[in-house]
């Protein structure tokens, strides 16, 4: 048995030192990228010669178009009205606390100074694009403004990646009375209002009734944005509120309205009946086939059809109101296709070929949320889409300047007489190139899956697996949820910083302090 003993202690002795050299090569790799991140390349400027490119907005679509392209072989203009990159997957986390939202910020001024050659950024809104002059009209809508806060800017190339606004389909009352979740300021918004609901309904001598609209949080929209929310809601009050405000927090009910059949309408059905018995064993009340109508202060009225067939008005009051009903066109956009005969039949987006190219026009392109290329609106479509037409447009750089080339070598071919064979071959081989550059192939999207998180630390997933697809649910694949979305933040410093928030909250709970 001696032996046997000796080898179990070699073999246990030789794990512990793999695995503490993999952990120090994961800190070590950290640190690398850490001083990486903070030590770029010095930069330098584009020639004015190069054509300008403007890119619009610094969401998923634009900032992977950015990562991937060339800067020296344009003059890259970039406006956007939010300075940072959004990592939007985590963002319902941010409504409680569970990560703080500055984890999933990126200064966009951060991943332009990693370019090789200089971009410009301008803080500001696009309000107009004309195809005709090439100009694009930008203003800046932020608290403090100087002399000037409105410009023109003309654009050789224009790239479109301004996504979409929420939208509320004309139902009177809920810009004014509900929180979206779409920016960092919703997500703010609502943790304030989660805890002054909470800290109005532990008021001295509220009335039950009171107490319990106080501590009604209803969501209306049951896509993935909705889902999210609600679990994290109810995974908030089981886990801190529930241990801090015990009288009334038995009065607290989460309420998800979906006008559909069922929720996340977008997964497989076998997920869809698994995410609905979960959220029902998390003790939140899925109200299916109810459309809100109105919404007003303290209230919202909804039409719920019944099983047989026929419709009934409730009037629902709540505390906390959440608006997640998905996309609708900015009037940017709008503006744009109303100007552009071809897009007249388009109603969600800019139509764009399988390029990119907003059918209709010249040098303009659009990406993301804003362009209607027969894809779902989603993180995965834009930043393919970005970085397809970042290397469509480094291949167009490279292509006029082989062009100007062959251009150069063919017209000094006559006056080199000693290296004219060289000079042939030179043109052969840059022509060779050039075939090879213009033969890109179209944009074609592959699907990696759909992930959510539904509460409770359970996650669905619906993944493509080689020809197939592989759905799957529970804790295991929130483990995979989360792994998933770590590796996917924008940098190391988001990851880092996801990670401490991760273990910050579940040490010492989540922060109920109302900022
Ligand atoms: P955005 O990322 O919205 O970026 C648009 C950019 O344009 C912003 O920088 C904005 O400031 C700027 N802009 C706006 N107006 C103007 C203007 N007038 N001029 C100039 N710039 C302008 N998708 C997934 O695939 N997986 C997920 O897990 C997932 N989770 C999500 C969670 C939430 C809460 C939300 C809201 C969305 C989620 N999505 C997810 C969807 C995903 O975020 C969007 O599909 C994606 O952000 C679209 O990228 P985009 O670049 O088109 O637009
Ligand atoms: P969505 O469009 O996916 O869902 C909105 C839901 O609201 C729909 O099911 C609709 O039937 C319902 N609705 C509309 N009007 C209503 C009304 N008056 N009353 C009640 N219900 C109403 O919107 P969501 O969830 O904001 O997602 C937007 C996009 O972002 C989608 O493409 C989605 O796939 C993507 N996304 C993906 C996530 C993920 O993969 N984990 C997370 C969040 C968003």
């Amino acid at each position: 048995a001696k032996p046997k003993a000796g080898k179990l202690r070699r073999t246990l002795r030789w794990m512990w030192r793999l695995t503490y050299l993999s952990a120090a090569g994961l800190v070590g790799y950290t640190f690398y990228m850490v001083y990486e991140d903070r030590h770029p390349e010095p930069q330098f400027e584009p020639s004015p010669s190069k054509k300008t490119l403007v890119v619009l907005g610094t969401g998923w679509g634009s900032v992977a178009l950015l990562k991937k392209l060339d800067t020296e072989n344009y003059n890259v203009i970039v406006v956007s009205p939010r300075n940072y990159f959004l990592f939007t997957p985590l963002l319902p986390s941010c409504t409680t606390g569970t990560i703080e939202h500055r984890s999933i910020m990126e200064p966009v001024r951060a991943i332009l100074r990693h370019k090789k050659a200089a971009v410009k950024y301008y803080e500001a809104e696009v309000s107009c694009i004309d195809p005709d002059r090439k100009m694009i009209k930008i203003v800046d809508n932020s608290e403090i403004k100087g002399a000037i806060s409105e410009t023109e800017i003309p654009y050789d190339m224009l790239v479109i990646g301004v996504g979409a606004e929420n939208a509320t389909f004309g139902v009177p009352g809920v810009r004014e009375h509900s929180c979206f979740l779409k920016e960092i300021g919703d997500a703010q918004q609502i943790r304030k209002t989660i805890m002054d609901c909470v800290e109005t309904a532990a008021f001295k001598g509220q009335s039950a009734e009171e107490v319990d609209r106080l501590m009604h949080m209803v969501v209306v929209g049951g896509g993935p944005t909705g889902v999210e929310f609600a679990g994290e809601l109810q995974d908030f009050f089981d886990e801190d509120i529930r241990k801090l405000v015990p009288d009334i927090s038995p009065r607290f009910k989460v309420t998800l309205i979906e006008a559909l059949p069922n929720v996340l309408p977008s997964f497989s059905k076998q997920l869809i009946e698994y995410t609905e018995n979960t959220l029902r064993e998390e003790r939140i009340n899925i109200l299916t086939k109810t459309a809100v109508k109105k919404v007003t202060e303290n209230s919202l009225e909804a039409e719920m059809s019944r099983p047989d067939g026929t419709k009934e008005r409730v009037i629902i009051p709540y505390g906390l109101l959440v608006w997640a009903t998905g996309n609708a066109v900015r009037p940017v956009v709008k503006d744009l296709m109303s100007r552009i005969p071809a897009q007249k039949d388009s109603r969600r987006g800019l139509a764009v070929n399988e390029y990119l190219v907003v059918q209709g026009t010249r040098d303009i392109w659009a990406i993301g949320d804003c362009a209607v290329a027969g894809y779902a609106p989603t993180a995965q479509v834009a930043s393919q889409e970005g970085n397809f037409l970042g290397r469509l447009l480094n291949n167009m750089a490279m292509t006029g300047e082989h062009e100007d080339r062959i251009k150069e070598l063919s017209s000094t071919m006559n006056l080199q007489a000693g290296n004219a064979a060289e000079v042939a071959e030179e043109i052969e081989r840059l022509e060779k190139k050039l075939r090879r550059i213009r033969d890109v192939k179209p944009f074609r999207y592959s699907h990696q899956g759909s992930l959510a998180y539904i509460g409770s630390e359970k996650a669905v997933a619906d993944v493509s697996w080689w020809n197939g697809n592989f759905a799957t649910g529970g804790s295991m694949t929130y483990l995979f949820w989360r792994s998933a979305y770590l590796s996917m933040c924008f940098s190391t410093r988001n990851r880092v910083l996801v990670v401490v928030d991760w273990l910050k909250s579940k040490a010492f709970g989540r922060d109920v302090s109302r900022e």
